[in-house]
């Protein structure tokens, strides 16, 4: 019998809990219904081996000092941008995401906010719901067309190229920025790679991709979301606080932006009440790779990879 413990901060499928378990680790899971505080999680990792936080969990330095025997730490998403990444390389703490299997989950949810804005589905539902529609009308819920249209894509990366393969098949033009050119992605998708200023002059649907880091935060701001293409669309299930959400609020009102589709927010769970007045905003609580299938393959991959740690092989997609 090991004497490893692996502790996670909120119920995720039993399929991955059931591989560390077979290998016989202690796993405890927070029973909480909410996020667990700083105190209890300092106080569970005064003996866990390894971690499996969420997303909304900030590790920070002070957390990862504090915890003597932490080996690996498996986040239950792909982006790490809740974990002091510097330190943990520092302490030798190996740190672990959960590439690829979420990708099509969240291209499809970028996509479904993509159409759902363009064809007014979340307007139709509540307008028929309400008792409104009194028969077919020659102008009734007018939306934009996709066919023919220019995307623009920020953060050409796995989820970034999976949204391209589905522009490609609704025959959109498709224009991307990324930290580097993508010659494979161009050819794949016919992409053209442009400035930031080139694509948001240009695109009629804006989808983010890129992750959230120093860099990228506040990329979307007041100075150039007033130089969007007028009636524009933009689509966020990247991170909120890559987009000035006070500037996305502008745009919107100004009419400059036509609709957003969010699925992430720059103070989550907070939602601005200004988001929540407006019909042509779609907001999602944060569900990209909400699949049962995904969800699970996550919860797999978070225990394969502390079992290769703890087993002392390589992990298994390390972030470093
Ligand atoms: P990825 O494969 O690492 O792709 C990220 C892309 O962004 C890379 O191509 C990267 O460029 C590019 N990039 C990085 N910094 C940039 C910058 N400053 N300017 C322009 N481009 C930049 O990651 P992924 O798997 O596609 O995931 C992307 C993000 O989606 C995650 O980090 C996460 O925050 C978010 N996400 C959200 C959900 C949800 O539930 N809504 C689900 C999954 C993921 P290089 O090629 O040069 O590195
Ligand atoms: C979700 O937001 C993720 O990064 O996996
Ligand atoms: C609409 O229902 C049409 O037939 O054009």
């Amino acid at each position: 019998m090991s004497e490893f413990n692996i502790f996670i901060t909120r119920a995720i499928p039993q399929a991955g809990i059931d591989l560390l378990l077979e290998k016989g680790y202690k796993v405890e899971v927070y029973s909480g219904n909410s996020a667990i505080s700083t105190n209890e999680l300092l106080k569970q990792l005064q003996r866990a081996d390894a971690l499996i936080p969420l997303l909304s969990d900030k590790i920070s330095k002070e957390l990862m000092k504090n915890a003597p025997r932490l080996k690996v730490i498996a986040n239950y998403a792909v982006g790490y941008n809740n974990i002091d990444i510097d330190y943990a390389k520092r302490k030798g703490i190996v740190v672990t995401n959960t590439p690829d299997i979420l990708t099509p989950a969240t291209a499809d949810l970028a996509w479904a906010l993509l159409m759902a804005l363009s064809k007014r589905i979340v307007e139709g539902d509540r307008f028929v719901r309400l008792g409104r529609f009194k028969g077919w009308e020659p102008e009734l819920l007018l939306g934009a067309d996709v066919s023919g249209k220019t995307v623009g894509i920020i953060g050409a990366g796995r989820i970034g190229r999976a949204f391209a393969l589905r522009a490609k098949g609704f025959e959109m033009d498709i224009l991307y920025v990324n930290r580097t050119r993508k010659f494979n992605f161009e050819q794949e998708t016919g992409a053209c790679f442009v400035d930031l200023e080139t694509l948001l002059s240009r695109a009629d649907f804006i989808s983010l991709h890129c992750p959230l880091t120093p860099e990228t935060r506040h990329l979307l701001n007041a100075d150039n979301l007033r130089r969007v293409k007028n009636g524009a669309y933009l689509i966020n299930t990247a991170r909120g606080a890559v987009i000035d959400e006070q500037a996305l609020i502008s745009a919107l009102q100004s009419g400059r932006l036509a609709g957003a589709g969010l699925d992430v927010y720059e103070f989550e769970p907070h939602i601005s009440g200004e988001l929540l007045k407006m019909d042509q905003v779609i907001l999602m609580p944060h569900v990209g790779s909400g699949t049962v299938e995904t969800r699970a393959e996550m919860a797999r991959l978070c225990a394969r990879n502390i079992i290769a740690v703890l087993e002392g092989q390589a992990a298994v997609t390390p972030v470093y």
